[in-house]
């Protein structure tokens, strides 16, 4: 009798470890800092006032991530859930990266995003392999990522936001739009930056108009273009017009066909996205794209222009962490040193 109230003791105390364990898993699980929501509670009151912004951290360019993470927090009141999406194998140091710098304030989940879903959709030959990254298609998949929100913010990794994040989470969209993006004729003049960029303001840019398929489209060829690169979106719009099959369709389209412009400067997510939004998309504030800054070295705007800019895009090939750009101090001001010391700025003095 001793001897079995002995072994009942010993259970009920493994139980009992076990039971704390799995609460201390659970709190720790889900990185809400901010706030001690508990993410198997119920619905929080306040999460009809939190602005989702999904981003992408590359393994490679993870400061990128950071810096612009650092400077939309920086910028707002606003109560912000980033969604960092990055693959499998890294995970751990995104969560590292923003728990050991001056981030660990920040509300964040860590998606991973499974690069199998790609598989078979896209063409192996461009000319800057950067651009084939997958995280680069995250953008497509959103509403499987994000499952508690409506409206969603998405942004490049290569921006720097100026403004209050939530002016931009404030843009209309009008009824049966499933995105807002910034339109690439509505930017203010700049004279060397527009004498860079030349055709890739337009559709005849991404697209290959000798193709039969881009033809009956019956898109005119010098219609604008637009960069995906800063988008709002809706997710239940987005669900209902199903423009992620759609998206993968031009996909798999351009595997067989090969649809897109040689001179692509902008990206191969960028055109089926074209396709896809022509006349039925909303737009952003220009002020809320200011881009091509990764151009070339002397990409130049005027400084004061820059100063009223509320967000910075530095597309194109020179990144202010691998280069000395004319504008790269406005990047720069917002870097997080990287815990790991992986991650280096490769122009630092
Ligand atoms: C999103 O789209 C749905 C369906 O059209 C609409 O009912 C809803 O009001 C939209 N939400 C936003 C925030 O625009």
């Amino acid at each position: 009798m001793a001897l079995l109230r002995k072994i009942n003791q010993v259970l009920l105390f493994l139980l009992i470890v076990t039971i704390c364990g799995i609460l201390y898993k659970k709190s720790h699980r889900g990185s809400v800092p901010k706030s001690d929501a508990d993410e198997d509670s119920e619905v929080p009151e306040d999460m009809e006032d939190e602005i989702p912004v999904v981003i992408c951290a590359a393994a490679g360019r993870m400061g990128a991530t950071m810096a612009a993470i650092n400077s939309i927090y920086s910028n707002t009141d606003a109560n912000i859930v980033f969604y960092v999406v990055g693959l499998r194998n890294t995970l751990s140091r995104i969560r590292k990266w923003i728990e050991h710098s001056k981030l660990r304030e920040i509300n964040f989940k860590i998606v991973e995003f499974n690069p199998t879903v790609l598989e078979g959709k896209i063409r192996p030959d461009s000319s800057r392999p950067d651009l084939l990254q997958p995280l680069n298609f995250v953008r497509f998949y959103l509403p499987l990522l994000i499952h508690q929100h409506e409206k969603v913010i998405y942004l490049d990794d290569d921006v720097i936001v100026q403004g209050d994040i939530q002016e931009l989470y404030d843009t209309t969209l009008a009824l049966g739009h499933a995105a807002a993006f910034s339109g690439d004729c509505d930017l203010p003049a700049a004279q060397d930056v527009s004498r860079l960029v030349g055709l890739q303001n337009t559709y005849m840019g991404y697209l290959d108009y000798r193709k039969k398929a881009i033809k009956d489209l019956g898109i005119s060829p010098s219609t604008c273009s637009f960069n995906p690169g800063v988008m709002v979106a809706n997710m239940t719009e987005w669900r209902q017009q199903h423009i992620t099959k759609q998206l993968e369709k031009w996909m798999l389209r351009n595997v067989r066909e090969n649809l897109y412009s040689s001179s692509l400067g902008g990206g191969v997510a960028t055109s089926p996205m074209l396709i896809v939004f022509h006349g039925r998309h909303s737009t952003i504030n220009p002020l809320w794209h200011i881009r091509h800054l990764g151009w070339s070295p002397d990409a130049r705007y005027a400084e004061h222009f820059l100063q009223e800019a509320k967000l910075l895009h530095w597309d194109g090939q020179h990144k202010p962490w691998h280069f000395r750009t004319v504008h790269a101090d406005l990047w720069e001001s917002w870097f997080v040193p990287d815990p790991a010391g992986i991650f280096k700025l490769r122009h630092s003095r």
